[in-house]
Parts: structure tokens; C-alpha cells; sequence
């Protein structure tokens, strides 16, 4: 099936918030749990990313089927970061290719209109052996492990890697 990709707005928050909470419940997908997916979370990185980031969805005849998005930290040091990136698709349309078109469409966004971005990053569970392959083979190189940084319960915990990407046509005059 023929999909788009265009850039999101703010109009997009509640179909956002729909997806958010379908792909939450996916194990070994995003980090935050189906609890803490709501409309004030999407509201903040819709807002954030669209001001200082960038955002893109995938869309099947009007309908909303994945999103990507990373932002800027507000802070000085980190003007030249995209950070917390997070892409998620459908769970009815993923292994279709539209993870891949999403990431490759923000990456080229990236080289071609965001020459102020040095570096992307990401975290992604260790054992996701699935994404990690993905990640690398668009470009992200493995930064290390984080032992234990996700909590499961007391007594589990998992280990995610930190990953970047650098954008090759950064522009270092001032
Ligand atoms: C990760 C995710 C965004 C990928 O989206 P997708 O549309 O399913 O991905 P694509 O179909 O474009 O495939 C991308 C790559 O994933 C891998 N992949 C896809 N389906 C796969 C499968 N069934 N088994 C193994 N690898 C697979 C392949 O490496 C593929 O690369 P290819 O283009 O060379 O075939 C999607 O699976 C998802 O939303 N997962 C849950 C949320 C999540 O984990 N988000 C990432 C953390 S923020």
C-alpha cells in the first residue's frame, strides 16, 4: 500500500497519541510503558520537535501510520545534537519499509536543510538485535552499553545502547 511521508503539526496530537498508545504495547519498543504515553507527552515533543527538531510522519490515505521525530536541548552546548530520536510504525503496516523510508526522508532532511546539526543520537535495547541491525545500516555507529540504566522491576533491569549519527555535511563556520 502507497505511503507519504510530509512533515507533522500540531494538528496531528491526538492521532500521535493513538499510535503512541498502540505501539506501547509492544515489547522491546519504546522505553516509556503504556501508563506514561498521554497527550501532555506527545503535546512536549510534537511542539519541541516541530520549534527546535524535526518530525515526520507516515500516512496511508489520511491515516496516520508512523512517526519520527528528535529535537534540540535547550541548552547552549548542545545546539548542534538532535536528541532522544524515536521512531515508531503501526504495528498492522511495519515490515513494509516504512521505518526505513521514515528515517531515511529525516536523515536527508538532516543533510540537506540542517547543516547546524553535527550529531543524532539514540538509545536502543541491547538485545533488539533487530533494531540495532537497522540503525547501523542506516549509518548510526554503537557508542556504548548502559548497563542496567532501564528498570524492569527490582530484581530486572535491561542494558540499552547509546547510538549517533553524523551528519556529513555539517557546516562548521559560525
Ligand atoms: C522499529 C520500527 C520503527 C521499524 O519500522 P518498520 O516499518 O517495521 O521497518 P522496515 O519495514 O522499514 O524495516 C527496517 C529494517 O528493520 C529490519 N526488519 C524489518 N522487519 C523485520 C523482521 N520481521 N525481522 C527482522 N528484521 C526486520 C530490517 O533490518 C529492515 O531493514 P531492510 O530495510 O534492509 O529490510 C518498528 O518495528 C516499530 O515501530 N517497532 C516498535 C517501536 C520501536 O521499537 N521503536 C524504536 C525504538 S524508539
Amino acid at each position: 500500500m502507497k505511503f507519504e511521508i510530509q512533515k507533522a503539526e500540531l494538528k496531528h496530537a491526538s492521532e500521535l497519541l493513538q499510535l503512541y498508545i498502540k505501539v506501547a504495547g509492544i515489547s522491546d519498543g519504546i522505553i516509556r510503558n503504556k501508563e506514561e504515553i498521554n497527550q501532555g507527552y506527545v503535546n512536549n515533543f510534537l511542539k519541541h520537535s516541530i520549534e527546535n527538531g524535526l518530525i515526520l510522519i507516515a500516512v496511508i490515505n489520511g491515516h496516520l501510520v508512523g512517526e519520527i521525530h528528535a529535537y534540540t536541548p535547550t541548552i547552549y552546548a548542545f545546539q548542534h545534537i538532535l536528541t532522544d530520536l524515536t521512531i515508531i510504525v503501526d504495528p498492522d503496516h511495519q515490515g513494509k519499509g516504512i521505518g526505513r523510508s521514515l528515517f531515511e526522508s529525516f536523515l536527508n532532511i538532516v543533510k540537506t536543510n540542517l547543516d547546524h546539526i553535527k550529531r543524532i543520537e539514540l538509545y536502543t535495547r541491547e538485545h533488539n538485535k533487530r533494531n540495532v541491525s537497522f540503525y547501523k545500516s542506516l549509518g548510526f555507529i554503537n557508542e556504548g552499553r548502559q548497563k542496567d540504566k532501564i528498570y524492569i522491576s527490582a530484581s530486572e533491569f535491561e542494558t540499552p545502547l547509546h547510538m549517533a549519527w553524523f551528519n556529513p555535511n555539517y557546516n562548521t563556520k559560525e
